[in-house]
């Protein structure tokens, strides 16, 4: 059985890692070889930098930041496929992958009261079904005792020029330090999880990587 909610049934598999590691990719394939949803936590981050940035205020003015948080309305959803995220009604997409969201998600993810809120947006997730989530505290923080975890990564220049390919200026090095270092809920590789190493996968490779480590992890299949 797939128990991790023991009254619902419902499960969530925790995908987490550093950027450009294929977690999307990887958690968005498994999702559609089980018919899960799959939860992106970090277009979450994005849309909280997002709107920031669209009213002025330094993301290093955590204050400001906070109360600006606590007069958003973030509505989560699911297109049955994907989680999707509205800011004021404001469904966002292209915007949270700018040039200036990726240099500022790292300052306002290190923020305590913007995790604490998101964190508890992601965990409503499983309110309505079960579901893959990625992230960098998902299986550390988000879904600590769900048995299925997955930490993937992949060499840093594989990763850079993964960004390269899409278009993308990502300065992901600096990211990673960033969000492995913060004091609240850094990147780690949580507790149960397998390493799966995309560097030398295909997609479909990685997928069958991940589906094995997911039945070893006791998922039935
Ligand atoms: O997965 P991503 O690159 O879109 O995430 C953007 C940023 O959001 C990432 O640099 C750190 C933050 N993040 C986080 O702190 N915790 C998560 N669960 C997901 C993302």
């Amino acid at each position: 059985m797939n128990l991790h909610d023991p009254e619902t049934g419902r499960f969530a598999i925790a995908i987490d890692g550093p950027a450009a590691s294929g977690k999307s990719t990887l958690a968005r394939e498994l999702a559609k070889r089980l018919g899960l949803v799959m939860v992106n936590s970090g277009a979450m981050y994005r849309a909280v930098t997002w709107k920031t940035l669209q009213e002025n205020l330094q993301p290093e003015d955590s204050p400001k930041v906070v109360t600006l948080l606590r007069k958003m309305n973030i509505t989560c959803g699911s297109d049955g496929i994907e989680s999707t995220i509205a800011i004021d009604g404001q469904l966002l997409n292209e915007e949270l992958r700018s040039e200036k969201v990726n240099a500022n998600v790292s300052t306002i993810a290190a923020i305590p009261e913007v995790r604490e809120k998101l964190v508890g947006l992601q965990r409503d997730y499983l309110q309505h079904s079960s579901l893959i989530m990625e992230g960098r505290d998902i299986g550390s923080v988000v879904f600590p005792d769900t048995p299925f975890k997955i930490y993937v990564t992949a060499a840093e220049n594989i990763r850079a020029a993964r960004r390269v390919k899409i278009g993308e200026i990502d300065a992901i090095a600096k990211r990673d330090a960033a969000d492995s270092a913060r004091a609240t809920a850094p990147l780690i590789v949580p507790e149960g999880a397998v390493i799966l190493d995309t560097s030398d996968h295909t997609i479909e490779s990685g997928l069958s990587a991940a589906l094995d480590i997911l039945k070893q992890q006791g998922l039935a299949l």
